[in-house]
């Protein structure tokens, strides 16, 4: 059974990668980010809750992410393990998340921790393109669709979303490094924890990825 995390800045490639496992091993691949932005379309109470944190870059609260996580991971679809995209995000979420797994006598299999420089983030961001219907993600920089705007699976219209602007990128990577980093260490200390070297295409990084999942 293995229990995935990804995590990473903003842009790094961690929906990017956590599909492709999700493709290879057949596992659930959960994004808060796009647990979140369902939330907000469909206006329910957590998308009214969690909608100005997100538009500014900053951070959904503890209480609200813990419980969204909670109840997710106990779905039987997530019976033979299961990729976190995005989550923990704070040192609270990380002993949350590592109190939950200990009730029900699971274990982190492995955290990869993804990394790009910042200037590349930015310009990562700024192009990304993503299908309003099934989810694929493109960049108009580096991962271009095969017909501009229009996606490559199912040819509908890819869309750009909402917090992908300079301002909340900012903030978003000002918030990843005063409240994400430190699970950095945490997870190293665990001997849990892979570093990946994000700025490699995306195949390298998922065969990198995979590799790791072997041994
Ligand atoms: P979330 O959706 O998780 O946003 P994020 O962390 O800012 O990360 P991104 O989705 O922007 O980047 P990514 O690393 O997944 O990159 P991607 O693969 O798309 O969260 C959004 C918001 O929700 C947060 O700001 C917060 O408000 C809230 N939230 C979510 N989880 C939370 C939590 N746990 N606690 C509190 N609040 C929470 O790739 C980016 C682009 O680069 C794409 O265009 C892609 O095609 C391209 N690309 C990817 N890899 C490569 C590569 N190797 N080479 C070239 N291009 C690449």
């Amino acid at each position: 059974m293995n229990i995935l995390l990804f995590i990473g800045p903003p842009g790094s490639g961690k929906g990017t990668q956590a599909d492709l496992i999700h493709e290879e091993l057949g596992i659930p691949h959960i994004s808060t980010g796009d647990i979140l932005r369902e939330a907000v379309k469909a206006q329910t109470d957590l998308g009214k809750k969690a909608r100005k944190y997100m538009q500014a870059g900053d951070l959904v609260p503890d209480d609200i992410m813990i419980g969204i996580i909670q109840d997710r991971i106990l779905q039987p679809d997530c019976n033979d393990g299961y990729i976190l995209d995005g989550f923990p995000r704070t040192t609270n979420q990380g002993k949350a998340l590592e109190k939950m797994l200990k009730e029900n006598q699971q274990e982190i299999t492995r955290v990869f921790y993804i990394d790009v420089e910042d200037d590349i983030l930015m310009k990562r961001i700024l192009g990304r393109e993503t299908c309003h219907k099934c989810g694929a993600v493109f960049n108009k920089y580096f991962n271009p669709p095969q017909k501009a705007g229009i996606c490559d699976n199912c040819q509908s219209e890819l869309v750009t979303r909402s917090d992908d602007n300079e301002q909340s990128v900012r903030n978003r990577l000002k918030k990843y490094k005063e409240n994400t980093y430190p699970l950095f260490k945490h997870f190293k200390e665990k001997e849990l924890l892979v570093n990946i070297d994000g700025s490699q295409p995306i195949k390298e990084i998922k065969t990198r990825i995979l590799s790791f999942l072997e041994r």
